[in-house]
């Protein structure tokens, strides 16, 4: 660049900043922003929505309508109140959660939707109900976000976003955020902003989606969930007490069993062992945040391997999807530990990372691992089809770094 050009730049950037700012700056209180959707206990006919204004605002819904391609559909809708989630501000502005659920949808069907009140409205967004019967679908896992988020994560939500643009849902395994701040979610709102508001998501919470105190100078994880609840509306199918941290989801020939690995591991096991008792569907997943077979740092996890094991060998759950680890692992299809045929009924444990945070790999379990890594973001696309599943492991740049086929 001449230097003629570059004093033309500075002029024409200097003309822009003050624009910008302004934009920034004039965010009304009273609109809506860090729009979630989140699935349902009955993906195929509701949905949950989530999001918050800086001012209070009364009488707000969610409006909402089967998409048409042009925007007619806005002059046919139906509207949900919301309920208002007190929160209890320790670290943010001043801000009020709403939230809603869609109910008595057509199955296979795109809904437009936006949520706010009169005068204050969001964006219209879309979304996809799932279809009754098993059908083909693609979602997306991601392991632990946590750290870097605006900064590091940005890109894997993007490119998964842009990768796996068939997806009907995203599904996280916790460790969400470092801590579970009103700050840091802005910053996870900054990398994925309108995705939150199109593809549903479902999560379990990690150890550090819990809050923390201070106990002889060091950070505790102690028993409370800032934000979780407000800022997600997830199922309460699960045991008593653990309310959107565990619960089941059907969706389209898989269930989907989420787990909260931070507590109460028995009475899980428990649950796991009737909820899969009475299974639907073909296909059988599980998703927690301690991994059973460790490949980072220095870990072990017993507990859940004691209080677990037994339970995904009886009922042949086919895939493990966990976290915490901040590598990546893929273990060979197991049934009590050990390694068994593509054929037997077994197993396939998955530990992935999807923020920047990376440890060394702990090898103490290589001998039952198909796949192991290290210093990888990663998303994954799982596709089931019928009898099929399909899993790839993707890195941000494109490139697939693992892959494998089940069939039942
Ligand atoms: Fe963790």
């Amino acid at each position: 660049m001449n230097h003629r050009h570059a004093h033309r730049h500075e002029l024409i950037a200097a003309l822009l900043v003050p624009t910008l700012l302004f934009a920034q700056i004039k965010v009304e209180k009273d609109a809506p922003h860090r729009i979630m959707l989140n699935l349902t206990e009955t993906p195929a006919t509701s949905m949950a929505a989530t999001w918050r204004t800086l001012d209070k605002v009364r009488d707000a819904v969610v409006e909402y309508t089967e998409a048409t391609d042009g925007p007619t559909f806005k002059d046919q809708t139906r509207s949900v109140p919301a309920s208002i989630t007190p929160w209890k501000n320790k670290d943010g502005p001043e801000a009020t959660w709403y939230s809603a659920v869609l109910t008595n949808l057509r199955p296979a069907t795109v809904y437009a939707y936006r949520v706010g009140a009169k005068g204050a409205w969001s964006e219209w967004n879309q979304f996809r109900t799932a279809a009754e019967r098993p059908e083909p679908f693609t979602f997306v896992f991601l392991g632990d976000p946590q750290n870097d988020i605006r900064t590091h994560v940005s890109r894997i939500f993007r490119e998964a976003y842009r990768g796996a643009c068939d997806a009907r849902f995203w599904l996280f395994v916790g460790d969400l955020t470092t801590t579970p701040t009103d700050d840091l979610w802005n910053k996870w709102f900054d990398a994925a902003g309108f995705i939150n508001a199109t593809m549903p998501s479902i999560m379990v919470p990690g150890n550090h989606d819990y809050g923390t105190i201070l106990l002889a100078g060091a950070r505790i994880h102690n028993n409370e969930l800032p934000l979780w609840r407000t800022q997600f509306t997830l199922p309460e199918n699960g045991p008593p007490g653990l309310e959107e941290t565990s619960y089941v989801v059907d969706y389209q020939g898989a269930r989907l069993v989420m787990i909260n690995s931070n507590t109460k591991l028995e009475e899980q096991a428990a649950w796991m062992d009737s909820v899969l008792t009475h299974r639907r569907g073909t296909w059988t997943i599980m998703a927690f945040h301690h991994p059973m077979y460790s490949s980072g740092g220095g870990r072990d996890n017993r507990r859940s391997r004691d209080a677990f094991l037994g339970v995904f060998d009886k009922h042949h759950v086919d895939l493990v999807l966990q976290g915490h680890d901040h590598t990546y692992s893929r273990s060979h299809k197991l049934a009590d530990g050990k390694v068994v045929s593509p054929n037997e009924p077994g197993t396939v444990y998955i530990v992935s990372s999807s923020g920047p945070k990376m440890y060394p790999l702990n090898r103490q379990y290589e001998p039952i691992m198909a796949k192991m890594a290290e210093g990888v973001q990663l998303y994954q696309t799982i596709r089931i089809d019928g009898s099929t599943l399909q899993y790839r492991a993707i890195t941000p740049t494109g490139r697939t770094h693992d892959e494998f086929e089940l069939k039942k």
